[in-house]
């Protein structure tokens, strides 16, 4: 039975049996913006890993619901639903911040605004950089060991917002800050395999640079089976760069992809957590790379125990993808600068 009062600020739901279950290498994750529509399913999917003994769910609202709800399913993670309980009294600043991250091994961030018809992802800078911020100086305080991995837009200037905070603080790791670009990968499989007539699961595109726009770089000519005409490559190149706008225009008004981001998410969650876990797996990440002229760059990357091991290089272009590399550099300079310059300046 939860009283009004204990669901208020920290909800925290567990089973003895199920505390039994847990071995040591069961991880915390805790999602920041855990009630949004990226958030809710996100954290659903995480509930449903094996890997994870904790999950903590954190928003300014909703997460108590989003806790109670989901500590029904029965699967080994505990789940907290924490608020920051600024209305208290007497005040409890971030509290509940603190407590969603104390103990945190992976810190998922997709709380912000979404888009709307019209929108570029940095038109979101504005509202987005300072949530971003106040998290992340939230981490450095609670739980700066964490990896952590950003969703929130526009990633290739939060992640530099990202980093300047945590320099500031004395505690950047490169090693351990990602923006998570797989929702370019997995787009970019389910147009290709949708174009080969092939499972979606047997296909794997790399896709380099960053998350808006041209900045995205699918290297199709690296798919083996996959021979497009001219017209076909522009095409399902475009769509890959502009998958998002499909989206958000398809919702009109209503936000932007929540439920396959939530996937892609996951499946960057979980590829963390086995790094964490001692296995070395590969994916695609926006980390601070020096392969191009650019500080910051998604390549694929070896995750491992301590989280980002190495900056894999991601091959050869082709004359077509070189030349969407070089129109893609300068804008992806100015959007990291951006978020160095919101916290510099
Ligand atoms: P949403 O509005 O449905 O949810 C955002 C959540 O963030 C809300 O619950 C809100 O209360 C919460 N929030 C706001 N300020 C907060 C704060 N200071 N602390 C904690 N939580 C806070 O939006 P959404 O559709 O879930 O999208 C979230 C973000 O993810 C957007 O910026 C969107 O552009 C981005 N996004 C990124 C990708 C990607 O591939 N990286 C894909 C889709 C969406
Ligand atoms: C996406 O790629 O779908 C997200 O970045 C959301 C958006 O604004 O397009």
């Amino acid at each position: 039975m939860f009283t009004a009062r204990s669901l208020a600020s920290v909800a925290s739901y567990s089973s003895a049996s199920v505390a039994r279950q847990m071995s040591s290498a069961s991880k915390k994750v805790a999602v920041l913006g855990a009630a949004g529509g990226i958030g809710q399913p996100l954290s659903m999917l995480l509930k449903l890993s094996p890997a994870i003994g904790e999950l903590a769910c954190y928003d300014i609202v909703g997460t108590p619901g989003v806790a109670a709800d989901l500590s029904h399913i029965p699967t080994r993670a505990r789940v907290s639903g924490c608020l920051p309980a600024a209305g208290a009294w007497p005040p409890r600043g971030n509290e509940g911040l603190g407590e969603a991250l104390t103990g945190a091994d992976v810190v998922v961030i997709p709380a912000g605004v979404p888009r709307k018809p019209g929108m570029t992802r940095d038109d979101l800078f504005n509202t987005n950089a300072g949530i971003v911020k106040t998290l992340i100086q939230g981490v450095a305080e609670f739980c700066p060991e964490a990896v952590i991995a950003i969703i929130s837009n526009p990633v290739n200037s939060t992640v530099p917002i990202a980093a300047e905070i945590l320099k500031q603080k004395g505690v950047y790791n490169p090693r351990k800050l990602c923006g998570v670009t797989t929702f370019d990968v997995i787009r970019a499989n389910t147009f290709a395999a949708a174009h080969m007539g092939v499972d979606p699961a047997s296909v794997d595109v790399t896709v380099i640079g960053g998350h808006a726009g041209i900045t995205i770089l699918p290297l199709y000519s690296q798919l083996e089976g996959f021979a497009p005409s001219d017209a076909e490559r522009e095409a399902i190149t475009v769509r890959t760069q502009f998958g998002g706008d499909e989206v958000v225009q398809a919702k009109a008004g209503s936000g932007s992809a929540t439920l396959s981001m939530a996937y892609a998410g996951y499946l960057f969650t979980e590829k963390v957590l086995q790094g964490l876990n001692g296995e070395k797996v590969t994916q695609c990440a926006y980390v601070q790379s020096d392969l191009t002229d650019c500080k910051y760059f998604a390549s694929p990357c070896e995750f491992g125990p301590n989280g980002v091991e190495k900056v894999l290089g991601y091959g050869t272009l082709s004359a077509y993808e070189q030349a969407w590399f070089d129109k893609m550099i300068p804008d992806l300079q100015k959007q990291i600068k951006k978020g160095e310059d919101f916290v510099n300046a």
